[in-house]
């Protein structure tokens, strides 16, 4: 879309302890107004922008980042890290906090993410302890970071140990959604990020659930697609805003996710389908599920317990279930074994005090946690099975 077009643009303003907060704009082709973005929300005396970015986004639109900010006055240069979850580690961060030394970097200045939820928590970790903090801006080009992980503060990479073990908490002046970008996202990564788009409203907010449902029922089966017209695409940028305002005011209630809170506004229920999620992923060794599609079978498996447990009626549970449907084919895990994966349950690393924390659902919007003394390993190893079994 050209500059002088008129473009509609969405605002969420996330709340934060420190300062005035930060707003997340949503528009389709706003990349194009990343410079003005830039401009507005980073401070008067910022001169030079570091971007970090991989080969495949830097490729589709870097230029068009770079641009818009150089036409904002900003001196851009940029770092292009490995393309994968395994590039989110301490040597790639090691790498990035090289570039920003030696683009001499100065704490006024400003670290851009353009890309996915790996870059982004890559990037933003490199930002929070670079100079012990420097300001940064998000740019999310996959479904998944720009409902999800752009939103909240948590950055952080990986170890050898296991995921997310290594990071800071540290908020960005600003987001910038394109949700022209997803229109070269793979099948997969949009059924992924439907996913947690499914999650957010399944644990917290029922009408983000139905609205969400709607959209993708409206695009036939595969369709977490966002082709369909002028008027599909302002519904997604609509629903996207929606998503994004939803983990905002979760954020802005629990800031740190706090350890003992367990009530339904706490951040612990955008947990909701994670606990068999990182199960699954774990005994398939990383390798068959995107994140997202192991969260997709992970959902249907909590609400099979819950409906197990008497919290949640049958009508909701096949709710859920055809939305997980629809948000596109998953992986099959038919084959895999129940009783292996209630093992590693053991593992994750959401326990408190070495016991999980379900999080179940009373019904689709509210969450409740559950601690796991109270739900017996049959009912656990049945819901697997039947969640495996579901798509
Ligand atoms: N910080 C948080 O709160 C939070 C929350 C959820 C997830 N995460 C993290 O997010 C990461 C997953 O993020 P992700 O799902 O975005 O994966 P990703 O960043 O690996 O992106 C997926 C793939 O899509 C490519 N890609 C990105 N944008 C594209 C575009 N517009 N067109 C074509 N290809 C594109 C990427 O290069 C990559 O190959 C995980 O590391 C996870 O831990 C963080
Ligand atoms: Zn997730």
């Amino acid at each position: 879309m050209a500059m002088s077009e008129k473009r509609e643009v969405r605002g969420v303003v996330v709340r934060t302890g420190r300062r005035e907060g930060y707003r997340i704009e949503i528009g389709g082709g706003l990349l194009a107004d990343l410079g003005r973005v830039a401009r507005e929300s980073l401070a008067d005396h910022t001169r030079r922008v570091a971007l970090i970015s991989n080969r495949r986004v830097f490729g589709l639109y870097g230029a068009r980042a770079v641009g818009s900010l150089r036409a904002a006055g900003f001196d851009v240069t940029h770092w292009l890290m490995g393309d994968g979850e395994r590039y989110k580690s301490l040597r790639t961060a090691g790498g990035a906090l090289r570039f920003l030394s030696e683009c001499r970097l100065e704490r006024g200045d400003a670290v851009v993410a353009l890309g996915g939820g790996v870059v982004g928590d890559l990037a933003g970790f490199a930002a929070a302890v670079y100079l012990r903090g420097v300001s940064f801006v998000q740019v999310p080009t996959t479904l998944l970071a720009q409902i999800d992980s752009s939103v909240g503060g948590k950055t952080g990479v990986n170890t050898p140990e296991g995921k997310n073990l290594v990071g800071a908490f540290h908020h960005p002046r600003a987001v910038v959604v394109d949700t022209e970008c997803l229109r070269t996202l793979p099948r997969r990564e949009l059924t992924a990020g439907w996913c947690e788009a499914i999650k957010q409203g399944a644990a917290g907010d029922r009408k983000l659930f139905t609205r969400t449902r709607r959209f993708l029922g409206a695009g036939g089966r595969g369709a977490a697609t966002i082709d369909g017209g002028a008027e599909r695409e302002e519904e997604l940028a609509r629903l996207i805003a929606a998503q994004c305002a939803f983990k905002a005011g979760i954020v802005a209630g629990d800031e740190r996710e706090e350890v003992g809170r367990t009530d339904a506004r706490s951040r612990r229920i955008l947990n909701f389908g994670h606990t068999i999620g990182h199960a699954l992923e774990a005994v398939t060794h990383y390798r068959r599920f995107r994140h997202g599609e192991a969260v997709g079978y992970g959902m249907i498996a909590a609400a099979e317990i819950s409906f197990r447990l008497g919290l949640l009626e049958q009508t909701e549970l096949e709710y859920l279930r055809e939305a997980v449907r629809l948000a596109g084919s998953l992986p099959r895990a038919s084959d895999l074994d129940a009783k292996t994966i209630s093992l590693a349950l053991r593992n994750d690393k959401k326990s408190v005090g070495g016991r999980i924390r379900w999080v179940l659902l009373e019904s689709l919007g509210r969450a409740r946690v559950v601690d796991g003394r109270d739900v017996s390993e049959r009912a656990v190893r049945t819901s697997i099975r039947a969640a495996l079994d579901s798509q």
